[in-house]
């Protein structure tokens, strides 16, 4: 099988596409040929040593794909399934991954190998994110960041949906443009703009009751100024570097205000949770409330212009690779 392999942590240039042996499933595990690949900022993360790894490794967290062949233990996925994973093991950069059986979901019909490969880590997290760190309500106004991005693309609809009112932020008018079409009621491009200013002007003063926050070291501190009495800052992402320490005494004087910085992996540790997070979003794709956009498309050889484009800011909705 065809593998990306990193031995160091560094740039694109330690993503290495190799010919490896396949493994025969273990007892609890499922073979997975691969038919589409996600790719997440996280895995640029664990490229980098942001977030480390042990090395050598394979990277890549989500796939979907058909199962080739099952572990003796296997007793609710067969040969043949349509099947799709998103919290590992590492390795989806792959043309196969072996997977617990317990990390895999069965894909319904309606949604395609390309759809669940590009959005289904994303779709978790923005599930976990509206509804159990802090339950989004038709009465709120909520500012999330980076709404033309992947998450942020399906956090639009999803918050709509549920009937609340979405400030997003972008960092270009063409993305802007993006986001006020996925729904978005108030788009701030942040690289013209102070979206903090925006933000309690559009709130007349009054702040949210929640920012979700992925950019990190850059709008932190801003995004916990647009916060309304008592609300809650979601610090769920570093893409401009990891938040600085806060003063715990700063929370008491910008008003009585609470800090989380969760990652899914803790919100569907159990089966229960993977399986109600992932029905959640699958209903939603189904009842197309929420559409996948998958914009950029690469071969798995070319994982290095897919990191790349996604770094630099390049890319809206999601990024797929293809075995
Ligand atoms: N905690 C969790 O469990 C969890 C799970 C999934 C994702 N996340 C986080 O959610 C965020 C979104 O993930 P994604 O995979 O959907 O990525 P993405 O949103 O498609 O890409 C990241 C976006 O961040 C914005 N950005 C702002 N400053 C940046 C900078 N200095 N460098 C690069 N990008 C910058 C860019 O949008 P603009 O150009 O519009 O600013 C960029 O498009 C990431 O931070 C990721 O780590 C967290």
């Amino acid at each position: 099988m065809k593998k990306i392999i990193i031995e160091n942590f560094g740039g694109t240039d330690t993503l290495k596409l190799k010919d490896v042996e396949i493994n025969n499933p273990k007892k609890n595990e499922v073979m997975i040929a691969h038919k589409a690949i996600g790719v997440n900022y996280i895995d640029i993360y664990q490229r980098s040593g942001t977030y480390p790894i042990n090395l050598p490794s394979g990277l890549g967290l989500e796939a979907a794909g058909i199962v080739e062949s099952i572990g003796e233990d296997v007793k609710n996925i067969k040969i043949g399934d349509r099947v799709c994973y998103c919290n590992g093991p590492l390795g989806a950069y792959a043309t196969h991954n072996n997977v617990p059986e317990q990390l895999v979901l069965k894909l319904p019909e309606e949604i395609s190998f390309s759809s669940a490969a590009g959005s289904l880590l994303k779709g978790l997290t923005t599930y976990f994110l509206l509804n159990e760190v802090f339950k989004v309500k038709k009465e709120h106004t909520i500012l999330f960041h980076a709404v033309a991005g992947g998450v942020g693309s399906i956090a639009v609809p999803w918050a709509k949906a549920i009937g609340a009112k979405i400030i997003g932020t972008v960092g270009s008018d063409e993305k802007k443009i993006y986001a006020e079409k996925k729904g978005c009621d108030h788009v701030i491009n942040y690289n013209k703009e102070s979206f903090k200013e925006k933000v309690l002007e559009i709130t007349n003063n009054d702040g949210v009751p929640v920012a979700y926050d992925s950019i990190g070291k850059v709008t932190a501190t801003d995004s916990l100024d647009c916060l309304s009495k008592r609300g809650l800052l979601v610090s769920f992402g570093n893409a401009s570097g990891i938040v600085d320490p806060i003063n715990i005494l700063d929370l008491m004087k910008k008003g009585s205000l609470y800090v989380t910085r969760p990652t899914l992996f803790d919100y569907v540790k159990t089966r229960e949770e993977l399986l109600n997070a992932s029905g959640e979003f699958f209903k939603m794709l189904i009842d197309k409330k929420i559409t996948i956009d998958i914009n950029q498309e690469f071969n798995l050889s070319e994982v290095a212009k897919a990191h790349e484009s996604i770094a630099s800011r390049n890319t809206k909705g999601m990024t797929i690779l293809m075995p």
